[in-house]
């Protein structure tokens, strides 16, 4: 099965309804879309919520995967542990589109606690719509991979 348009959301606690409106956002663009929560305030942890979608992104089941916390930071910070993820924070377009041309990143963590939702709409269109440019990006993308071989 290909993995191709198909993308997992997650967050934590404090981005809930940001999450939703991009998952609903991001199925009318005609991905398909798995959402892994979670669904009530209670609070909870996003090392948990990152790691999750990161392991199943890292799997080869998605595509991509978006996930967010109150600034991005913490759940970026984690998906990055789980080798073959790469995840950028994005609070422009700019960045969006270059953690994909540049970079390759198949993740992408936003901050609820720091846009709103139509900027937040635009970054992940910015993502989704820009592709990686190869060339010189992936001899430089091998040296990011070739750092995981030092964690061992
Ligand atoms: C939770 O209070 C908060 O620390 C979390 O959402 C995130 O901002 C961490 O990076």
């Amino acid at each position: 099965m290909t993995n191709a348009k198909r993308i997992i959301l997650s967050s934590d606690h404090g981005a809930i309804e940001l999450r939703q409106a991009i998952a609903t956002h991001v199925a009318e663009r005609g991905w398909t879309v798995e959402d892994i929560g979670p669904t009530t305030t209670e609070s909870t942890n996003y090392p948990e919520h990152g790691a999750a979608a990161a392991r199943r992104v890292a799997a080869g089941e998605f595509q991509f995967g978006i996930i967010l916390c109150g600034t991005g930071q913490g759940i970026m910070m984690s998906a990055n542990k789980i080798e073959g993820i790469r995840c950028g924070v994005c609070s422009d377009t700019f960045s969006a589109k270059m953690i994909r041309a540049h970079n390759d990143a198949n993740m992408l963590a936003l901050g609820a606690r720091v846009l709103g939702p139509s900027l937040a709409i635009e970054i992940v269109d910015a993502f989704l719509d820009a592709s990686f440019e190869g060339g010189r990006h992936a001899t430089r993308v091998d040296m990011i991979k070739a750092l995981e071989a030092e964690r061992t």
